[in-house]
């Protein structure tokens, strides 16, 4: 294939150059000009382009537009928002060894026993590893096709070939296109790969994996150009060491991004996780200080999780303030609440603060069970065990009302738990009568530690 012509386009302010520099000649911005196939002189690439459309009124888009493909992995399927849609584009991202291949490879032995052949495509392992990998998770189809290749281009013949149900690249920033000089994994190679993968699959209605591996600065290479492209995002989280691991999608096209999938990663793979309460919960002691139960909503389901904290003496000047599992600066926020507004002299305490089971809470509801953890921890008196704490907290010490107190409860209720603490704002408007479930209504974070760390 003939040679395409690439220029360098500054992605700051658009100026364009023949040849790479190092710094822009128009905007003077450093290391902004990236590589870019110019489309115009580029007949293969123009030649893709779908013909001009006639523009249709909205009503005539009939919804069975959308016909998904349902993905046997419940998990899964629940965070791409049920099913599959033909033709999408969805980037799995995560950390190295967080189980990004694991996943995906149960998920093409899942649909391929459904649908037929699923080409899956390894640019960082050999046939040979992932074959190893097949047989650690008990996969055993001979519809799973497996290739090793980095050549994009090839890939691409391969999978028009097959047809494929689904076509998997693990992963895009290992693999590349002739056509740009630039190494793989370069914002211009992530881009132009991800950019015909994706004329690929929507020109067949075929859909297509691409995993991404997430860099230092916490975004998938090249910074953040992949997100955009795509339909949808999932991140693998969790803590390497930890067994659980949470899917959860940031970005997607054809669903909810609030919906969370719970797996274990086990000795043959990663099993889904039906009920992430009970198994959050699992290894809580009772009676032990600086422990309590938050209970959080993710999409539709609510989840119970333990919050634990510890306090300690300082022994340097500037205390350390950690938080594991929830924003950093929503702990510093919630200890100079408790400072000031409940009198805990926790200026001199180091505090660590730990969401256990490796799941991230994004919310505010979860900040009384940290403020109790806290201080259950410095008072050194254990929270009532049979408790769970709902609430946000608000500067003046203020107990603000969240979502979905009822399904909260509701949950609670389900795993036995006798006692809720929650805001006194939020009994006034909803209808907060769980049966077995005795509730306290607090206004301020003082009244319910009150209630529910007891001074015996
Ligand atoms: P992997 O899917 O290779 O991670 P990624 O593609 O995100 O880099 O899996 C990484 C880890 O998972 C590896 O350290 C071993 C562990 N693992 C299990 O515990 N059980 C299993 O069945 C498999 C396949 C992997
Ligand atoms: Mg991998």
């Amino acid at each position: 294939m003939a040679k395409v012509k690439t220029t360098f386009v500054c992605q700051q302010c658009g100026a364009s150059s023949p040849a790479f520099l190092g710094r822009c000649p128009s905007c003077e911005a450093w290391s902004t000009m990236i590589e870019t196939i110019d489309e115009r002189r580029n007949p293969a690439i123009a030649a893709v382009r779908p013909h001009a459309e006639r523009p249709q009124p909205l009503t005539v888009l009939g919804a069975s537009v959308l016909k998904r493909i349902p993905v046997p992995i419940v998990e899964l399927d629940r965070v791409l928002g049920g099913g599959l849609v033909p033709g999408t584009l969805v980037l799995i991202g995560g950390d190295p060894g967080i189980g990004k291949s694991t996943l995906v490879l149960q998920a093409a032995a899942a649909l391929a026993n459904d649908r037929g052949p699923v080409l899956y495509v390894s640019a960082e392992e050999s046939a040979q590893q992932i074959r190893l990998r097949a047989d650690r998770l008990g996969i055993i189809s001979d519809q799973v096709l497996v290739m090793s290749s980095t050549d994009l281009d090839a890939i691409v013949a391969t999978a028009s070939s097959l047809a494929p149900a689904l076509l998997i690249v693990d992963s895009i920033q290992t693999v590349s296109v002739d056509d740009i000089s630039s190494a793989a994994g370069s914002v211009s190679q992530v881009r132009e790969c991800t950019s015909r993968l994706m004329q690929w699959g929507k020109s067949r209605d075929i859909p297509v994996f691409i995993i991404g591996h997430v860099t230092k600065e916490g975004a998938i290479a090249g910074p953040r150009v992949l997100e955009h492209m795509v339909d949808a995002v999932l991140y693998l989280e969790g803590e390497r060491h930890g067994h659980f691991r949470v899917l959860r999608a940031v970005k997607n096209r054809f669903g909810s991004t609030d919906e969370v999938g719970v797996f274990e990663m086990a000795e043959s793979g990663l099993r889904e996780v039906r009920n992430p309460s009970e198994a959050f919960l699992a290894e809580r002691h009772g009676h032990a200080t600086g422990s309590s139960v938050a209970v959080t909503v993710e999409g539709t389901r609510p989840i119970l999780v333990e919050v634990q904290a510890l306090t300690s003496q300082s022994a340097f000047g500037l205390p350390r303030r950690s938080a594991n599992g929830f924003d950093a600066g929503r702990l510093q926020l919630l200890v100079a609440v408790l400072q000031k507004r409940v009198g805990l002299a926790l200026a001199g305490q180091d505090i660590y603060a730990n969401v256990v089971g490796g799941m991230r809470i994004g919310e505010p509801a979860a900040d009384l069970a940290v403020a109790l953890a806290i201080a259950s921890s410095f008072r050194d008196r254990p929270v009532d065990t049979d408790l769970v704490a709902v609430g946000e907290i608000g500067l003046s010490g203020e107990l603000r009302s969240v979502s979905q107190i009822d399904r909260r409860l509701g949950e609670a209720s389900r795993l036995g738990f006798s006692k809720a603490v929650i805001p006194a704002s939020a009994a006034r408007r909803g209808t907060v009568d769980i049966a077995g479930l005795s509730v306290q209504r607090a206004d301020t974070v003082g009244e319910a530690i009150e209630i529910s760390i007891t001074d015996s």
